[in-house]
């Protein structure tokens, strides 16, 4: 069954939503050359949407040549539709399974990476960020420095010293939209003809998407629960970047131990390669402290990446990098040729609010009611699904994996499940070789509540149970 996702309210014809997104499809090569389509009864039933709806798409498709039909038989794609070069659309994330953004309403959406949204402290917030536009220098007005305000990444060295270990000088600081951002300036400055990237596999699936709009030489090497495996590594490799998530391997979890830290940093040393180091949730750990970053340990080859999209929230778009001296310049530039630099209100309310200590309270309030939601999780699944299902990683940040016993996640099951209204991504769809993950599932907890776990666990058994 061909997967259309339709927007009822989006203002846009559902007519013209299922022509571009077969056409898109088919101009990608998903479709492929003489692939029949779904019939317009099927779809127009699983849409729940008029046939002549449905029907209205495909003569447009096949106006334009992209599909021909057969009397009596159907309709298919046409031979010679696929397009090499292609962009990738924002809506290609969402042609096999629901976006995090597009998730149908009441569903318990399990997708990582969100913290607690509604125990944000708003007002105290308010106070800072009022206070910052009050109190600005007239300068924080106009174009600011593009590698973040001095007083900002003064604050940033000692909490990053305090909370991460990491050992750096203020001006190896540079204040990005993100991590995604700080993803993109590494690629740009880094990754240029087309040289080589190492990146762990499974990882953040747009890891590869970035690196990929930058070079085509992107080598996966395989985790396993303690993350990277530098054993592995060829002899005599020299790629541009090692990309790891040493502290809590995304998605699977492994703290990658100090033998691996150190073979990693001798490997990087002698091939003259950098470590790029993303530290996304690693103030969040349920077991002793959060570990040390890589940083700390190497930091001319280290290249290191955080956000405060876990400890603050997605949308404040604010994150920071820790470079190598030497490479602070051509960072900088890029930073200013992206967009000249993040907004300086917001460097100035988050300083205040890690300057008064309210960052750090939050951290350890989230900390607590974290690790209850894993707990919860935890013992939901052991219970609905006893041995038959597997809950790997440490003890730490928004997410678990759980690997199931004889089920495979596909997209048409993903699918299911969030029509079941349960939102889940698999590990497959952020890994790089594909085969070797299709049991697991990624779950964040950390933005439900126990009764929004206990009815998502319900949903999950009803449908993988059935
Ligand atoms: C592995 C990883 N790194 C970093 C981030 C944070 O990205 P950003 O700072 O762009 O929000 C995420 C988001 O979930 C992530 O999964």
């Amino acid at each position: 069954m061909l997967y259309i996702n339709i927007e009822k309210e989006s203002g846009n014809s559902l007519a013209k939503q299922i022509y571009e997104q077969v056409r898109r499809r088919i101009l990608n090569g998903d479709l492929l050359a003489d692939e029949k389509l779904s019939s317009t009864r099927e779809l127009s039933q699983a849409l729940n949407i008029s046939r002549s709806t449905v029907i209205t798409s495909y003569e447009m498709l096949l106006s334009e040549g992209l599909v021909y039909s057969k009397i009596g038989s159907g309709v298919y794609v046409s031979p010679g539709a696929k397009y090499d070069r292609m962009p990738l659309q924002a809506t290609d994330y969402c042609m096999t399974a629901f976006s995090s953004e597009q998730l149908p309403k009441g569903i318990i959406n399990f997708h990582s990476g969100t913290p607690a949204l509604d125990q944000f402290p708003m007002a105290k917030w308010m106070k800072y960020v009022s206070r910052a536009y009050r109190g600005a220098p007239t300068s924080a007005l106009g174009y600011d420095y593009p590698a973040g305000r001095p007083e900002f990444r003064k604050t940033m060295s000692l909490f990053l010293k305090k909370t991460r270990g990491v050992d750096c000088h203020p001006d190896q600081i540079l204040i990005t939209s993100g991590t995604k951002q700080g993803l993109s300036l590494v690629a740009q400055c880094l990754l240029s003809n087309n040289k080589e990237a190492w990146i762990e596999d499974p990882s953040n699936i747009h890891v590869k998407k970035i690196f990929h709009n930058y070079t085509k030489n992107i080598t996966p090497l395989p985790v396993d629960d303690k993350g990277i495996q530098p054993d592995l590594f060829p002899p005599h490799g020299n790629p541009a970047l090692i990309f790891v998530t040493p502290s809590h391997q995304f998605p699977m979890g492994g703290i990658l131990p100090i033998q691996r830290r150190l073979e990693l940093l001798q490997y990087a040393e002698k091939a003259v390669s950098y470590i790029v180091e993303d530290d996304y949730d690693s103030e969040f750990r349920y077991k002793g402290l959060p570990i040390n970053s890589l940083q700390e340990l190497g930091n001319e080859r280290v290249i290191y990446l955080g956000s405060f999209s876990k400890t603050l929230f997605p949308s404040v778009r604010l994150g920071y990098m820790v470079l190598p001296r030497h490479l602070i310049e051509c960072f900088s530039e890029y930073k200013r040729l992206c967009d000249h630099h993040s907004n300086s209100f917001t460097q100035l309310a988050v300083m205040d609010f890690i300057n008064s200590g309210e960052m750090e309270r939050h951290i350890m309030r989230m900390n607590k009611l974290y690790a209850k939601r894993r707990n919860c999780l935890i013992s939901l699944l052991k219970e609905n699904f006893s041995d038959t299902v597997k809950v790997l990683g440490d003890s730490s940040g928004l997410h678990i994996v759980a690997e199931f016993r004889d089920i495979i996640f596909t997209p048409d099951l993903i699918n299911d499940l969030a029509a079941a209204g349960v939102g889940v991504k698999s590990v497959e769809e952020h890994a790089i070789v594909k085969g070797c993950h299709a049991n697991q599932v990624i779950l964040g907890y950390a933005n439900l509540e126990p009764e929004e776990i206990k009815i998502g666990i319900e949903r999950l058994k009803n449908v993988l149970i059935s």
